[in-house]
């Protein structure tokens, strides 16, 4: 062959691995509305910015026909390029070749870029949709599973890693997504599950569709496994790239700072809070006052709305939002609210982004399908996430503070840096009704008119507690300011915290309640 004819074999191999597993293939993905593997990327990257690796990798089966059946990449691209100029590293699965399923070869691929992210202290980011382990190819390819997953694991806590559910996710192929930070699912074209709507049939005789049984809108609101769902692939594509806007590179890194900071009116937050303190209001609406503007990014937003979790700014810098949501549940702690707590706070604690925790919480949700499915070891997550996360946490109370709820909402006591209170702050064991009846149970039965002895009651407790000063004189409370004070203490105190270091005892790991 002349130099001139290998150049244009090269050429023509680039080509064809352009092209995955053929037009035909592409046309069908899509007539799904899916985009391809490489569309995705596109969209994904900086323009120009992606360099491929490996794309003429191929399988090494020869049974069932698959020694006649050849695409280069086989079925993922991978490589690095850049976001908004930061490094990061992707695997994006391409449908038209075996359906994205997992090869040995496939799986080696997505291994290489996780090392390679792993030792370059970068993001990865895997754009999913696979029908899951390459059928011909047997144990091969549940051993590439394994060895994801082994890297997913391994990586957890030393880089972010997000992933996006493009298409199919089922069987075991779920877990490498579970293992990450963060899942994406798009609306009517994903879906994940450990097993189909057939062997649920089979098994369990229910009838359920594929998209009621994993979709986007289950994942999101009843299991929680997803973080985010977006109605189309662009808007989930994009949202990756704002996400990673809040979150440093690695855990050794800090957040990329904003200077589009402008000030802002906090005169509102003096009128946020309800008199009656059983009426509910919206956490979101005060930490939208709070933050910089437009800078709060929920996560988790459908599920356990009962409590609010997201990324936000203060004064150009991350922050990690964990509220009570008064106008769900009033704000009551449960299970799902305290598994959503504690994981966030631990991604936020393992990746250096501060905590600003705002607390408006009646206590914990009572009842024997709470107690029966653990409240106690889920409740004890949050507390433990709260007690050994060592970034800069600050803690402001807007209202109610009861029983164990106060302690685990980041209080001084298991560590917070600097807890504020507002003047209509209650800090209390109980309810001021529920105190009352059990304390003065005597009193009030023996009483000519034990209601009205009640009702003095319940204002006694009240005038005692169901104020911030009492936590304020122990020193619980750092400070009882004006709401429309808080944005400016916050700013201050994250600024006195930036070189805060705090020494673990010596570990190999702690034991979470799981
Ligand atoms: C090999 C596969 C494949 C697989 C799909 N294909 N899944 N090839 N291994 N797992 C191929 C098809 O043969 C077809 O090839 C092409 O991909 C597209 O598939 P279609 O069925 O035509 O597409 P669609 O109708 O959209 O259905 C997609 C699908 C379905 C729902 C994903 O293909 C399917 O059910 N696949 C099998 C899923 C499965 O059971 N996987 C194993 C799960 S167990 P052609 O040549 O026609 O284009 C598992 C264990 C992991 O993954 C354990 C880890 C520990």
């Amino acid at each position: 062959m002349t130099r001139e004819e290998k150049f244009k074999e090269l050429a023509r191999k680039n080509a064809e691995s352009k092209i995955g597993g053929g037009e035909k293939r592409i046309e069908a993905q899509h007539k799904k509305g899916k985009l391809t593997a490489r569309e995705r990327i596109d969209i994904l990257l900086d323009s120009g910015s992606f360099e491929e690796i490996a794309p003429f990798k191929m399988h090494r089966t020869k049974d069932f026909g698959l020694d006649k059946e050849y695409y280069l990449g086989d079925g993922v691209i991978t490589g690095y390029g850049n976001i908004n100029g930061r490094l990061v590293f992707v695997y994006s699965q391409d449908f038209t070749v075996f359906g994205g399923s997992l090869s040995e070869a496939h799986a080696e691929k997505i291994v290489r870029i996780m090392e390679l992210a792993m030792e370059n202290g970068a993001p990865v980011i895997g754009l999913n949709d696979s029908g899951g382990a390459r059928i011909q190819e047997g144990v091969l390819s549940l051993a590439g599973y394994a060895d994801i997953f082994y890297r997913n694991t391994r990586a957890s806590g030393v880089i972010p890693q997000i992933s996006a559910i493009m298409g199919p996710c089922a069987g075991g192929a779920v877990y490498s997504p579970a293992i990450t930070d963060f899942i994406m699912m798009v609306e009517n074209s994903s879906y994940m599950f450990v097993t189909g709507p057939n062997v649920v049939k089979t098994v369990t005789h229910e009838e359920v569709s594929s998209e009621d049984l994993g979709g986007a809108l289950t994942h999101a609101s009843k299991s929680g496994v997803t973080h985010f769902t977006y109605e189309n692939e662009v808007v989930c594509l994009q949202n990756i790239k704002t996400l990673l806007s809040y979150i440093p590179q690695n855990c050794e890194e800090e957040a990329p700072v904003s200077t589009e900071v402008v000030a802002r009116d906090q005169s509102p937050l003096d009128e946020i809070i309800p008199e009656n303190p059983n009426q509910p209001y919206d956490m979101r609406e005060v930490i939208d006052v709070l933050v910089d503007e437009d800078s709060f990014y929920e996560v988790h937003k459908d599920y356990a709305q009962n409590i609010v979790v997201g990324f936000a700014r203060m004064d150009g810098k991350s922050v990690g939002v964990v509220g009570n949501q008064p106008s769900v549940l009033a704000g009551v702690l449960d299970i799902d609210s305290s598994k959503k707590g504690a994981r966030f706070v631990r991604f936020c604690d393992a990746f250096n982004i501060p905590l600003l925790v705002l607390v408006d919480v009646p206590g914990f949700l009572p009842g024997t399908d709470q107690e029966w499915n653990g409240i106690i070891t889920n409740g004890a997550k949050l507390l433990y996430a709260f007690s050994e996360a060592t970034v800069p946490k600050i803690t402001v109370i807007t209202r109610k503070a009861y029983g164990g709820a106060y302690d685990v909402m980041n209080s001084k006591h298991i560590g917070a840096d600097m807890n504020y209170a507002w003047p209509m702050a209650e800090i209390a064991v109980m309810g001021a009704k529920g105190a009352a009846e059990i304390i003065f149970k005597k009193e009030i039965a023996e009483a000519e008119n034990p209601a009205k002895k009640l009702d003095e009651k319940i204002e006694e407790y009240t005038n005692k507690f169901a104020n911030p000063y009492r936590a304020a004189h122990r020193g619980f409370v750092d400070e009882v300011i004006l709401p429309s004070q808080t944005r400016e203490k916050l700013i201050r105190a994250y600024k006195m915290l930036e070189n805060k270091v705090v020494n673990l005892p010596k570990k190999k790991h702690g034991n979470i309640p799981l």
